[in-house]
Parts: C-alpha cells; structure tokens; sequence
C-alpha cells in the first residue's frame, strides 16, 4: 500500500501518520499472506489499532483548534471504523486467523475514501 503526493491533506503530521498507516497495513498484509504466526499477526492488528486511535485524536484536536465545522461528522466516521475493527478483532481472538487479510482489503478501501474525501475537506492548504 504507497502513499503518493495527491493523498496530502495538507498538514505534515498527518501524512507522515497515514503514510505509518499505511506501512502497518501492508505489514500485516505481509504476515497473512506468509502465514506468520498468529502472534506476531495478533502484534501487528494491536499496534496498527493503537496507532490508529492515536491518530484520529490528533486530527480531531486539530480539528478542534481551528474550528473545523465538519468534526462532529468525522469523529462518528472515525468512531464507526474503530467499532468495525474492534469488532474484526474479537473475531480473531477468538481463532478466525484468516480475518486478517479480511482487515487488510477492508481496510485499504477505507482509508482511500476516507483521506480522499473526508480528510481533504479539512486541508488547510486548499
Ligand atoms: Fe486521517
Ligand atoms: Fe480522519
């Protein structure tokens, strides 16, 4: 999964997290796909959720900064996508290994959409 220059939302910080993003996800691609050890799977979903939430607090804070209209709205889709994930963890800790490559596709779908259209609307460079 690369990142590429049209994907800048205009604040430093938060390309360099969704780039982060990025590389986590395609570690965990790498491990499902090589058939890691469950732990070492279990590892990489946990830290990519963590930074995750990181994340999205850093950019609601910003957006709380400078007033953004929209952070009602995008906090509700950042809280939805943090239950689906929440929601593909239990799953795998309850033995369906194969769900990380499911976190994977499902994934690398919405975090196109989601710094394509919603997170460009808060870029403060257009
Ligand atoms: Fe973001
Ligand atoms: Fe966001």
């Amino acid at each position: 999964m690369d990142w590429r220059k049209e994907y800048s939302v205009g604040v430093d910080q938060f390309d360099i997290d969704h780039k982060t993003i990025f590389d986590m996800i395609s570690r965990l691609e790498a491990a499902s796909t090589n058939l890691s050890s469950p732990e070492l799977q279990e590892e990489l979903f946990e830290t990519l959720m963590e930074y995750t939430d990181d994340h999205f607090e850093r950019e609601e804070q910003f957006m709380r900064e400078v007033g953004y209209a929209g952070l009602v709205e995008h906090h509700g889709l950042h809280a939805e996508v943090d239950e689906e994930l929440h929601r593909l963890y239990r799953k795998f800790r309850d033995g369906d290994e194969g769900i990380a490559r499911d976190v994977v596709e499902f994934l690398r779908e919405w975090w196109f959409v989601h710094i394509l259209q919603v997170d460009m609307a808060y870029n403060p460079t257009k």
